[in-house]
């Protein structure tokens, strides 16, 4: 019987090959969405990646599209705070032959990216953005700083249900979502728009924003970066 404590084995398929050890810790094979891994590979090729910062790796099923479509010596950094998923993760990378060119780093996600920026990181040309919800707005705000105009963020589920539109909410995930939204609707330094889905997980969607300036906000950029 499988439990949420148990590694399940899921069979996938992985931009065309067949993947038979991709493995979610407690997640069953009918929770992932092989269309939004597709998306993601699109997306990261569409702006012709060489290094993509992930948040949020789990077993590394979106990790392995994204790194799919980087050049042999691209780069791609995930960040899980799970020991245990982080482990599972590299066993699917090793085992999709993307070990060399992914580097999963345990840690939560915020404490991480502020060493990241602290220590000098070149900007990234792509970012995903998909662990813990409520935190969503910051991981927003520390990838800009690791961003350049052009650079692609991409958040997941961001649409949950529609529960979103619908005002007040008891979810913190759908409070998260709800703040995460309007922050970047009302943010200059990015353009943005959100597409639905529906899938096996059922509706949701994907914020897709354009980085167009860094840094801190500056009195009469909203105006500029509006023309
Ligand atoms: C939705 S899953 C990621 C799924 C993965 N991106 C995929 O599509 O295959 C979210 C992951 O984020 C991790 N996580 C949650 N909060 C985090 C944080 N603050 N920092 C880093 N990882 C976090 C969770 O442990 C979980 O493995």
């Amino acid at each position: 019987m499988r439990t949420s404590s148990t590694f399940s084995a899921v069979r996938t398929t992985c931009c065309g090959r067949r993947s038979n050890a991709l493995r979610q810790p407690g997640c069953l094979p009918s929770t992932c969405r092989p269309s939004l891994g597709r998306f993601l590979h699109v997306l990261a090729l569409a702006c012709s990646a060489r290094s993509i910062l992930e948040i949020g790796t789990l077993g590394g099923y979106s990790t392995i599209w994204l790194a799919r479509a980087l050049p042999v010596d691209g780069r791609l950094l995930s960040l899980e705070v799970e020991p245990r998923h982080a482990a599972v993760a590299r066993e699917n990378l090793a085992h999709a032959g993307l070990g060399d060119r992914v580097e999963v780093r345990v840690g939560a996600a915020l404490g991480v990216l502020k060493d990241l920026r602290d220590n000098g990181a070149d900007p990234y040309d792509m970012v995903f953005i998909d662990a813990d919800k409520p935190a969503y707005t910051e991981h927003l705000d520390a990838a800009l700083q690791l961003s350049r105009p052009g650079t692609l963020i991409v958040a997941d589920n961001v649409v949950r249900g529609g529960k979103v539109t619908l005002g007040a909410a008891d979810d913190e995930a759908v409070v998260g979502i709800q703040r995460f939204n309007a922050a970047l609707a009302a943010d200059p330094r990015v353009t943005a728009a959100v597409i639905q889905q529906v899938g096996v997980k059922g509706h949701d969607g994907m914020a897709i924003a354009v980085v167009r300036a860094t840094g801190p906000r500056k009195r009469g950029q909203d105006e500029a970066l509006r023309r």
